[in-house]
């Protein structure tokens, strides 16, 4: 309990660092502008460019050939939606200072959860793809949360613990799962369950989930990228749960090699996504 109540304070908006306050509170508004997102982004040069980066990725760059290289033309080709969740996903990684390196191989491996959930979700009748993207990006926020909160003397007992092996680590040293902390984290920001549902199930999920047209894409990605080569923070599997729900929404074989074809067509893009 005493966990939750810190992750709700650290989740308090007069506590965030005011760049972030201000993208985040004007890009969960439905009133902002195309001119306000414009205006917004391209004050922030590292959230500029990781924009611009994501316009083309692979995932996203359909058009080949034509080089997308301003916020303006980033809109035009990924569309509204997707530049106001991939800045909003940015920037709510950017309330966290990053004192490892090896946060940044969270961060790359969130950004693959989040191009295969996206993709995943492009497959599903009426699932939206843009909402997986974010969610997927959000996925794993709670392990970065926990680590924030933790207290020195928590944070030393933690064990560097690889895969699923964490989340029985997380239950001892804080009594919540980074399922649950991230659940928590970004309710406190005010995000949408469609979008936080995804976080708290990515590991679980249950007989009967709400959103199931955003959570089963989150939940099948993070376990297809369980074992991906040269993710070292990847902390999913492929399980019968994963299987199954694949199956159900007629996520063929074929489409799954087609995300893990995409995602190493967009390994540089990954890599360097952080970087700036
Ligand atoms: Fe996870
Ligand atoms: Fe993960």
């Amino acid at each position: 309990m005493l966990t939750r109540k810190r992750i709700e304070a650290l989740a308090e908006v007069s506590t965030l660092p005011l760049s972030s306050r201000k993208i985040i509170s004007a890009l969960s508004n439905d009133a902002t502008t195309v001119y306000d997102y414009e205006e917004l982004i391209s004050h922030d040069q590292a959230l500029a460019s990781k924009v611009v980066s994501t316009a083309n990725s692979a995932f996203y760059h359909t058009h080949r050939g034509i080089a997308v290289n301003s916020i303006d033309q980033a809109i035009l080709v990924l569309g509204l939606d997707a530049i106001r969740n991939i800045a909003l996903g940015i920037s709510i990684f950017k309330i966290f200072p990053v004192p490892y390196e090896a946060l940044k191989q969270m961060w790359a491996h969130a950004y693959r959860v989040a191009l295969a959930s996206g993709f995943l979700a492009s497959k599903i009748d009426q699932s939206d793809k843009e909402v997986a993207f974010l969610a997927g990006l959000l996925h794993d926020i709670g392990r970065i949360v926990l680590l924030t909160v933790g207290k020195e003397g928590e944070l030393s007992r933690f064990p560097g613990s690889k895969g699923r092996e964490i989340i029985p680590a997380e239950q001892e040293v804080f009594s919540c799962s980074h399922m649950e902390a991230g659940y928590w984290f970004l309710k406190g920001l005010s995000l949408p369950e469609e979008v936080i549902l995804p976080v708290l199930y990515h590991h679980e999920f249950p007989e009967k989930a709400e959103h199931p047209l955003i959570t089963a894409p989150v939940y099948i990605a993070e376990g297809l990228l369980g074992g991906y080569p040269g993710d070292e923070a990847a902390d999913g599997a492929w399980s019968e749960r994963a299987k199954a729900l694949a199956a159900e929404y007629a996520i063929g074989q074929e489409v799954l090699d087609e995300c893990l074809a995409i995602l190493a067509m967009d390994n540089e893009f990954i890599r360097a996504f952080f970087e700036y």
